[in-house]
């Protein structure tokens, strides 16, 4: 390591800091500070976060899981999974086709069975053989997100920018998609293609893409591997939910803690100067501001989740899928807050060291990993006691 003179100024504000006296304890706590009103609110959505829905309730006819917390598991309600769901796709000549017609590009793996007195059978889907692009999608936790949600576009059209003057190899870029509440192209901010630009969106996307509940913002029931003439045996064909439960998801969502910041020691912050040093820090933002928010937590907040919340071109690491604004190569940099709690890394889950993921990392990546291999034993210890701090 080469900046001995900024060590003991790190080392200075890291300890003098410490952790931000608003953090949540554990992880799946509230956000602090909460009026009763909104812990009251946060405690409904957990529970529906938590609830399985059943077929008479609108399930399917074809899902992945029957409830939010299927998923979103580790390690508290609301966290990510090893769990993985499946995308496809066809790309010919350079160009990505979803295969929408035989029910692309999410696959619904599972199927209600015999509709109700029907001899109807619903089945899950599988990827079509005509599909030359399959790629597993890992469960990420939700912890945090409310701070993201409740940063403004201009933050991440600035930082785009910033990237571009200062950093141009390694520049992000903002993912414009359409916000289906409002028709107006807003940041993507979520998912790791950022296919989807609020936590409110995405619970209505959520709720039909993975559970089969028709919604307010998703109103039409996704047609088993595409074939919508199946969906004369729906069973439940009247609109699912009303929008109450997107208003639960996103309130517990929206009201659930940053991951608590683990123990730091002198490797982990010595750790963060080598991660910095050699080009993570670049995407890997350390540092975020929020707007105004009614929530007091959220409001004008300085957040840590080392992500830029930015897509980047990732060579051979991107997944193939073309979704929102994100191309098949580009993909969205992965938030590192809570990292000791992951298990499998990656957006497919095949990594499972953090030396695997990092070796991983091509394209505008590719210069970083280059470095982070050519430290010296004790500069790489340093950054993986720093990533396991996180
Ligand atoms: C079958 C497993 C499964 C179920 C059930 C599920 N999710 Fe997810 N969730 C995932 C996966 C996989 C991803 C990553 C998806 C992607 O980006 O393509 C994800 C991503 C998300 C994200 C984006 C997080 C981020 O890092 O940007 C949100 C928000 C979310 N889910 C909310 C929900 C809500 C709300 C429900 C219930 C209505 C739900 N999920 C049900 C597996 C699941
Ligand atoms: C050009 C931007 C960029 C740079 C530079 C970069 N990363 Fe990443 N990182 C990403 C993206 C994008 C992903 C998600 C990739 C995927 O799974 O498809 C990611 C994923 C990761 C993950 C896996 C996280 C998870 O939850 O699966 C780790 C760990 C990680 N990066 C560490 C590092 C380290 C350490 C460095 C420096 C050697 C680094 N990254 C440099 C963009 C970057």
């Amino acid at each position: 390591m080469r900046i001995p003179n900024a060590v003991p100024l790190v080392l200075f504000v890291s300890l003098a800091l410490g952790p931000p006296a608003a953090q949540a304890a554990n992880f799946g706590d509230p956000l602090p500070n909460l009026t009763p009103a909104q812990a009251a609110a946060f405690e409904a959505g957990k529970e529906e976060f938590a609830a399985n829905e059943e077929v008479d309730e609108g399930l399917g006819p074809v899902f992945n899981g029957r409830g939010c917390g299927e998923c979103h598991t580790t390690p508290a309600l609301g966290g990510g999974s090893t769990r993985l769901e499946t995308r496809f796709g066809r790309v010919v000549n350079g160009v990505f086709d979803p295969l929408t017609q035989f029910g692309g590009s999410l696959i619904q793996n599972q199927g209600i069975g015999p509709a109700d007195g029907s001899p109807h059978t619903f089945h899950g889907e599988v990827p079509p053989s005509v599909a030359n692009r399959v790629a597993g999608r890992r469960t990420t936790p939700l912890f945090g997100l409310g701070f993201v949600d409740a940063t403004p576009d201009g933050t991440f059209l600035a930082l785009a920018l910033t990237q571009a003057l200062f950093t141009p190899s390694t520049a992000g870029k903002v993912a414009l998609v359409k916000n289906i509440q409002n028709n107006q192209l807003q940041v993507g901010k979520f998912g790791w293609k950022n296919q989807v630009p609020t936590l409110f969106v995405f619970s209505g996307d959520a709720y039909l893409n993975e559970m089969g509940i028709t919604n307010p913002l998703f109103p039409d029931e996704s047609c088993p591997s595409g074939n919508c003439a199946e969906l004369a045996f729906n069973p439940f064909p009247a609109l699912n939910d009303t929008g109450d439960g997107l208003v639960a998801f996103n309130d517990f969502m929206t009201m659930l803690g940053a991951p608590p910041r683990g123990p730091q020691t002198l490797s982990s912050i010595l750790g963060e100067v080598v991660f910095t040093q050699i080009g993570c820090g670049s995407c890997h933002v350390g540092t975020l501001q929020t707007g105004s928010s009614p929530i007091a937590a959220l409001n004008n907040a300085t957040y840590h989740p080392f992500s830029d919340f930015l897509l980047h071109d990732m060579g051979t690491l991107g997944d193939g899928i073309q979704q929102g604004a994100a191309g098949q190569r580009e993909m969205r940099t992965a938030p590192l807050w809570g990292l000791r709690q992951v298990t499998t890394f990656l957006h497919d889950g095949r990594a499972t060291t953090l030396d695997a993921a990092i070796l991983a990392h091509d394209g505008q990546g590719k210069a970083a990993r280059d470095k982070f291999n050519a430290l010296s034993a004790t500069d790489k210890g340093y950054v993986r006691a720093f990533l396991k701090s996180l």
